[in-house]
């Protein structure tokens, strides 16, 4: 298959793609417009006979056009995706996760060419603590962010189009995703290069928000048993059953990184923090028959320290504005 992937320069799309070459014999053409969270140096090393780059905006309608004429299906990972961001100013959010979405649903219309939209768990707002229920595909849509409720809303459009003019599509929400090539601006790198630089992590509030962590590989993994095996107009949730409270995460990679536990900041909570995601992930598992190869957090947090410590100038160029953003909000 010839694959064309959004966002193949970011976090999980460049995990995704060395997935793709590891794994399957398929061709692929990332499009991505390297914005600050795009990094060519994480597709490095791989085949050129395998991997094509184009550098381009989700939302060019021609450039778009001309590239998905020429795929089997599209794999659309581009976002604006951090949610800090997105409440210092949202507009990018809704140029590129609305209308590169919907840039990219129109193309596709014409050509006819299978689809599969990455969206998140946050879509679905937040749990309580002690909340038994965790998200499944009937979950009310309930975004609380504006990176959310554009996430939201391009989930919308694609039911919409797959509805109203019968595009082959799927969509898939996961959870949080950790390992390499993960942007030093979210909270575990963060908080580990923080450490290789000598300064304290940073928790927000207490630190009782709970996340839902998952190993981007086994995320890569799930997004391909959907593309090959999944219903078309169906949602899958993606999840490995990674409950944690950031205060434990903060903690537990002070540990393993030979530190004090207690030796981190707390600061600034985020306005309108989720406190709880989880994701009930059984119909990917029962119906489509994927599991994660990952199931120990602290296993894959180990191996992603590491990367972090190995891998200092893929980092280090965005650590200094990254923090010097999270400083002029008290973070
Ligand atoms: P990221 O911010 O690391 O990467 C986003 C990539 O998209 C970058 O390479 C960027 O240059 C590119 N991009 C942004 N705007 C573009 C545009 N207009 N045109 C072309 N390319 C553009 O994001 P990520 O964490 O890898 O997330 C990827 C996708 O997965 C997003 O859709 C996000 O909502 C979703 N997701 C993320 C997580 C997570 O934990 N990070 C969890 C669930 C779902
Ligand atoms: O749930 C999936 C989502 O996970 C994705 O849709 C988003 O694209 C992705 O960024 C992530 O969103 P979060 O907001 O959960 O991730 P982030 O890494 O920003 O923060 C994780 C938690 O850690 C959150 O509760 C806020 C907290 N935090 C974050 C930072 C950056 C801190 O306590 N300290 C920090 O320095």
């Amino acid at each position: 298959m010839k694959l064309l992937v959004t966002g193949g320069a970011g976090f999980i799309g460049s995990n995704f793609v060395h997935h793709v070459v590891a794994h399957t014999e398929h061709h692929v053409t990332v499009l991505d417009k390297l914005t600050y969270a795009g990094n060519r140096a994480s597709l490095a090393g791989l085949p050129d006979d395998r991997v094509a780059f184009v550098h381009g905006d989700i939302a060019d309608a021609e450039l778009v056009d001309g590239l998905i004429a020429g795929a089997d299906a599209v794999v659309h990972y581009a976002a604006e995706s951090h949610n800090d961001n997105s409440l210092a100013d949202p507009r990018p959010f809704l140029d590129t996760n609305i209308v590169g979405t919907y840039t990219l649903l129109e193309a596709v219309r014409r050509h006819d060419v299978r689809f599969h939209h990455i969206s998140t768990d946050e879509v679905y707002g937040d749990l309580e603590l002690d909340d038994p229920a965790r998200f499944t595909d009937t979950t009310p849509y309930n975004p609380s962010s504006p990176y959310s409720s554009t996430k939201a809303a391009s989930d919308l459009l694609v039911r919409a189009w797959v509805r109203s003019f019968g595009v082959r599509a799927t969509i898939s929400n996961c959870s949080n995703n950790y390992g390499p090539y993960q942007h030093v601006e979210k909270f575990i790198p963060r908080q580990i290069t923080n450490v290789l630089r000598g300064i304290r992590p940073k928790l927000y509030g207490a630190g009782h928000n709970v996340r839902d962590w998952i190993h981007a590989d086994d995320h890569s993994s799930a997004v391909l048993a959907v593309l090959n095996r999944g219903r078309i107009g169906d949602t899958y949730l993606i999840g490995a059953d990674g409950e944690k409270d950031n205060k434990s995460v903060i903690e537990l990679i002070l540990t393993q990184m030979g530190q004090p536990a207690d030796a981190y900041d707390h600061v600034t909570d985020r306005a309108g923090h989720d406190l709880r995601y989880a994701i009930d992930s059984s119909k990917l598992r029962d119906e489509l028959g994927w599991t994660p190869q990952y199931g120990d957090f602290e296993a894959g947090l180990a191996v992603t320290i590491d990367w972090y410590r190995e891998n200092e100038s893929w980092w280090a160029p965005a650590k200094g504005a990254t923090e010097a953003f999270y400083a002029e909000r008290g973070q």
